[in-house]
């Protein structure tokens, strides 16, 4: 079954295509990575895939549904969560707000404009629990601004995973971490329920071949490449139009 379906998606802003008939779908539960250089158009794409921007054409099946037309929310609702660039935590607020916070917003009553502490009462044995699990219950009491880069991009992931979603968009996971805290995500993705299908950006070439099935390649807005790790390491195309990738594989090697 396909859990996301991308089809002749573009995008222009101004006089750049940033996503130039895109077509691609993925199967429940894979791990596609897509790479690029800068400025190809892979967060442009997962903002099509998301709804935070709406493509000049094409469309999005996500099981089967058609939810171009769809916002971000009504999207998330179906069971797309991303996980990126930090935003989606409250850096005024400590790890257990945090954590409160999402998992009530999994709750039906969620759009209630002042909540009560016993709604929150609810979701505290559940926080425990994630908490524990993520090895953050230590650092409960700790504003999120105060922790480290790496552990605040642990508790996003997981706070991603309790919305129990069933595809996880994941915008460069290992930028600013340091080579453990990358080795601490490739370990959480690989973990993860294998019916959660993963589409992960990244530069990082051991988080990108350590856990991709398939690979491919942005260039321009335009799809050069789609295949294994083998077979886009392998492509001719790949390594005329984009030498990076031969610098990176050759980085990756080095670690
Ligand atoms: N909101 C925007 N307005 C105008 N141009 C944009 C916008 N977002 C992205 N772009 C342009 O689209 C192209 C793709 O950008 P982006 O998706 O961020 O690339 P990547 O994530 O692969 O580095 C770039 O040329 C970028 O400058
Ligand atoms: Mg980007």
């Amino acid at each position: 079954m396909e859990a996301l379906r991308v089809e002749d998606l573009s995008i222009n802003f101004g006089g750049v295509k940033a996503v130039n008939n895109v077509s691609f779908s993925v199967e429940v539960g894979k791990r596609l990575a897509i790479i690029g250089p800068n400025g190809a158009g892979k967060t442009t794409l997962f903002n099509l895939i998301n709804g935070q921007l709406s493509p000049t054409a094409g469309r999005i099946l996500f099981f089967d549904q058609d939810v171009t037309d769809l916002p971000t929310h009504r999207r998330a609702h179906l069971g797309q969560a991303r996980a990126f660039q930090l935003i989606s935590l409250l850096q005024n607020l400590t790890v257990l707000e945090n954590t409160l916070l999402t998992l009530h917003g999994t709750k039906p009553h969620r759009f209630k404009m002042f909540r009560q502490i016993r709604d929150f009462k609810e979701v505290f044995g559940q926080a425990v629990d994630e908490l524990k699990k993520v090895g953050l219950w230590e650092k409960r009491d700790e504003l999120v601004q105060n922790l480290s880069y790496g552990e605040q991009r642990r508790l996003e992931i997981y706070l991603g995973l309790c919305m129990q979603p069933k595809l996880l968009l994941l915008d460069e996971p290992s930028a600013g971490s340091t080579k453990e805290e990358c080795t601490d995500i490739i370990g959480i993705i690989k973990n993860l329920e294998s019916d959660i299908t993963v589409l992960i950006v990244d530069h990082d070439m051991d988080m990108v071949f350590g856990l991709a099935e398939r690979i491919i390649v942005l260039h321009y807005g335009e799809i050069i490449a789609d295949g294994t790790p083998e077979e886009v390491q392998t492509d001719q195309r790949v390594r005329e139009i984009y030498m990076g990738v031969e610098e990176c594989i050759d980085y990756a090697s080095d670690r």
